[in-house]
């Protein structure tokens, strides 16, 4: 396993089913996490973690992140907020527009923009964002949500490029399907013979949170050390049939 010892990672959103398991996986390789979150701590995080493995703060991505004020540097950044709002682009209103633009775009570039400017990154930390499969394949309903995350996906390799020089990585993950109360609310708003044949496009199967985590620990050690700007595709073969 890739060993992420002494790291202190802030993990935004540690209280989604994914973040929840990549602060999780992040402690158990000897890591610290400062996770936050919007409505209710992760609390089986507080269970499992050691004295000061695991911190949690409440932050609403629509605010400025002013918990940062008190904070020291992180080895690593992980942002996992994000939220899905499916509407046809016909009844679009404004919580299915700007506000989930908000939520999963602009969430990134305020934390980025304050981290950096805080000097809360250390020299050769490593920043993982997540990111959809539809940002490439958008789905009918999902316009905004698509375009969020082809935004988000671009301004990872923006922030790539400026932080290299401070050895500082950005990376994303794109991923497919993964079981999660955000893949559950799809499932919803979707006919039952909809949802078959979404999932039969998935050779592996849909992914469970830890397919995603496993490869966020691997690009948040040292062991990606010469990866930055980079899009690790996790989709359990969807894109074999695209
Ligand atoms: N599940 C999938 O199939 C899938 C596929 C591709 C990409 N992703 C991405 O993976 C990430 C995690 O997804 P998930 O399925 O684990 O999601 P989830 O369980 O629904 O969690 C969403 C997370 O976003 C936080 N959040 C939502 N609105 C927020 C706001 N205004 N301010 C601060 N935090 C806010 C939630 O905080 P609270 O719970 O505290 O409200 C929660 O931590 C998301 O970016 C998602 O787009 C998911």
């Amino acid at each position: 396993m890739h060993s992420l010892a002494n790291k202190r990672i802030l993990v935004t959103g540690a209280s989604s089913a994914i973040g929840a398991q990549i602060a999780r996986d992040i402690i158990d390789q000897g890591g610290k996490v400062l996770g936050t979150y919007r409505t209710t701590p992760a609390k089986q995080l507080e269970q499992f973690s050691t004295e000061d493995s695991f911190e949690s703060v409440c932050w609403d991505a629509l605010n400025a992140p002013d918990f940062l004020e008190l904070s020291s540097p992180f080895d690593g950044w992980v942002h996992c907020v994000g939220t899905i709002h499916p509407q046809p682009i016909k009844y679009m209103n404004e919580i299915g527009n700007e506000r989930l633009f908000q939520v999963n775009y602009f969430s990134a570039t305020h934390m980025a923009t304050a981290l950096v400017s805080q000097n809360l990154l250390k020299p050769g930390a490593s920043v993982v964002f997540i990111s959809s499969v539809s940002s490439h394949y958008p789905y009918r309903g999902g316009a905004t949500y698509a375009a969020s995350k082809a935004a988000l996906e671009t301004f990872a390799k923006a922030l790539a490029l400026e932080l290299s020089a401070k050895k500082i990585r950005v990376n994303t993950l794109v991923c497919g399907l993964v079981n999660t109360p955000i893949y559950q609310a799809s499932v919803a708003a979707h006919s039952p013979a909809e949802v078959q044949r979404m999932e039969e496009k998935y050779p592996l199967g849909i992914g469970e949170p830890t397919a995603v985590s496993m490869p966020c620990i691997f690009l948040l050690s040292d062991d990606s050390r010469w990866m930055t700007g980079s899009q690790l595709l996790l989709d359990g073969g969807l894109m074999l049939n695209a």
